[in-house]
């Protein structure tokens, strides 16, 4: 009785073991409150880990970074960087097979016109039919009225190709045109 007196505690008939701890479970816990330490160290007392807040901060500041960066380095468009990017070799051939592959289904073969607008006339629906004003009305189309905008789809250089062709069709007075749509554009 008197050994047993070292290893339990009884009260009223309820004994109270003392087993002691497995040693793997010690251990754990004692990592967990060594990692507490050092989490602590780290991210409060300026070790130099971020916070979630700070590290959205940084990828915030990235991505405007990456924006600017993507609005400077293709340079603005003009007529005369248009006339020079349309003018290159082979250009008005690609843009005549981007034209049959994505367009020809609502503009005819020949662009005169089948549900969206002929292309070949002058009349124009959408700006003035400036180089700048059918790469615009391509690139966001309008969607309201079934046109779909094409800059999502279509490269750069694609867009450029099959404005260029487009422009090499004015005048050429297809077979069953479309009758005109929008105001005149002498
Ligand atoms: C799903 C049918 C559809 C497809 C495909 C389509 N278009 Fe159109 N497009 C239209 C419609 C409809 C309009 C007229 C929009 C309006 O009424 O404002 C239009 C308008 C235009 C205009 C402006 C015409 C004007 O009078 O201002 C251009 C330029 C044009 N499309 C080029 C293209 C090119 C280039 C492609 C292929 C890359 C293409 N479209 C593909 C339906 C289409």
């Amino acid at each position: 009785m008197s050994d047993n007196q070292n290893k339990f505690h009884e009260y009223d008939g309820i004994i109270e073991h003392d087993n002691p701890l497995p040693t793997w479970w010690l251990w754990s816990f004692l990592l967990t409150i060594i990692f507490s330490f050092l989490y602590f160290i780290h991210y409060s007392l300026g070790g130099g880990g971020l916070t979630l807040t700070e590290e959205l901060k940084v990828a915030m500041a990235e991505l405007e970074k990456t924006k600017a960066s993507a609005a400077t380095s293709s340079p603005m468009e003009t007529e005369d960087s248009l006339l020079a990017a349309f003018s290159k070799d082979g250009v008005v051939n690609s843009g005549a097979a981007q034209f049959t592959s994505k367009c020809a289904s609502c503009h005819g073969q020949e662009l005169q016109g089948l549900i969206g607008p002929n292309l070949t006339d002058k009349y124009w629906l959408h700006g003035k039919a400036t180089r700048m004003d059918i790469v615009k009305v391509i690139r966001d189309g309008v969607p309201e009225k079934g046109m779909p905008p094409w800059g999502p789809v279509m490269k750069k250089d694609e867009i450029y190709a099959v404005a260029a062709f487009i422009l090499s069709k004015k005048g050429s007075n297809p077979q069953g045109g479309k009758e005109p749509q929008g105001e005149a554009i002498e």
